[in-house]
C-alpha cells in the first residue's frame, strides 16, 4: 500500500500488463499507419509515459508532439477542459493520433476533437492507455484502447493526486 497526500492507493494493474497493453496499442496503429508517417501527439501532464514506451514499440516512420491539457481537481473530473500548451506544427494532411493516459468522462477528448477540427488533418485517430466505460459521457469514438477499468480513482504511471504519483512505474487504485 502506498500514501499520496491524505489517501491511500492499493497496487492494481502491474508494470509487465502495463507494457503489455501499449505494445498491442502499437502494433495496431503501426498496422494502420505504417505507410505513413503520423504524427502522435500526447496530452501532457498524464500521457507523457504512455507516448515514451509507445514510441519504443512503434518501429516505423513516424513523429511525436505534445499539447497540454486539464481538467482534473483533486480526483474529480470538471467540465471546463483548458489548453496549457498548444500545438506548434502545422498538420495540415498529416495523420493524427492522439495518445491519452486514461479517457474518463470524454470532457477533454471533445475539447481535443474540436481543436483538431480547424487543422485539416487526413485522419484523425484516438489512442488511450486506459478507458473508464462507465464514466464516459460522450459520442466520440475511442479508436484504440489498452486496458478498460471499473470508474475508480488511479495513480501512477503518469498519472497524478494533485502531482504525486506520477513516477511509480505501476498504477494503483484509492483504497475503499
Ligand atoms: P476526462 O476529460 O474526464 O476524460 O479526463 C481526462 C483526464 O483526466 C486524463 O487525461 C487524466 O489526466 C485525468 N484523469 C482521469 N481519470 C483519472 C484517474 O483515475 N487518475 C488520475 N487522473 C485521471
Ligand atoms: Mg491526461
Amino acid at each position: 500500500m502506498i500514501q499520496l497526500h491524505d489517501k491511500e492507493f492499493v497496487p492494481f494493474i502491474s508494470a509487465q500488463e502495463i507494457d503489455f497493453a501499449i505494445a498491442k496499442i502499437a502494433a495496431l496503429v503501426e498496422d494502420d499507419f505504417a505507410d505513413e508517417t503520423p504524427v502522435f501527439v500526447g496530452v501532457l501532464n498524464g500521457a507523457f509515459m504512455v507516448v515514451s514506451d509507445f514510441m519504443k514499440h512503434y518501429k516505423s516512420p513516424c513523429e511525436v508532439s505534445f499539447i497540454k491539457m486539464a481538467s482534473y481537481e483533486g480526483t474529480t473530473s470538471t467540465n471546463d477542459v483548458r489548453q496549457l500548451i498548444g500545438l506548434d506544427q502545422d498538420l495540415t494532411g498529416r495523420t493524427v493520433v492522439v495518445i491519452e493516459d486514461i479517457v474518463d468522462t470524454g470532457n477533454t477528448l471533445v475539447a481535443l476533437k474540436e481543436l483538431f477540427k480547424k487543422q485539416n488533418v487526413k485522419h484523425f485517430k484516438i489512442a488511450t492507455l486506459f478507458f473508464k466505460p462507465e464514466a464516459f459521457k460522450q459520442e466520440i469514438k475511442i479508436d484504440y484502447v489498452g486496458i478498460r477499468i471499473p470508474n475508480k480513482f488511479i495513480v501512477g504511471y503518469g498519472l497524478d493526486y494533485d502531482g504525486l504519483g506520477r513516477n511509480l512505474p505501476e498504477v494503483y487504485q484509492l483504497k475503499e
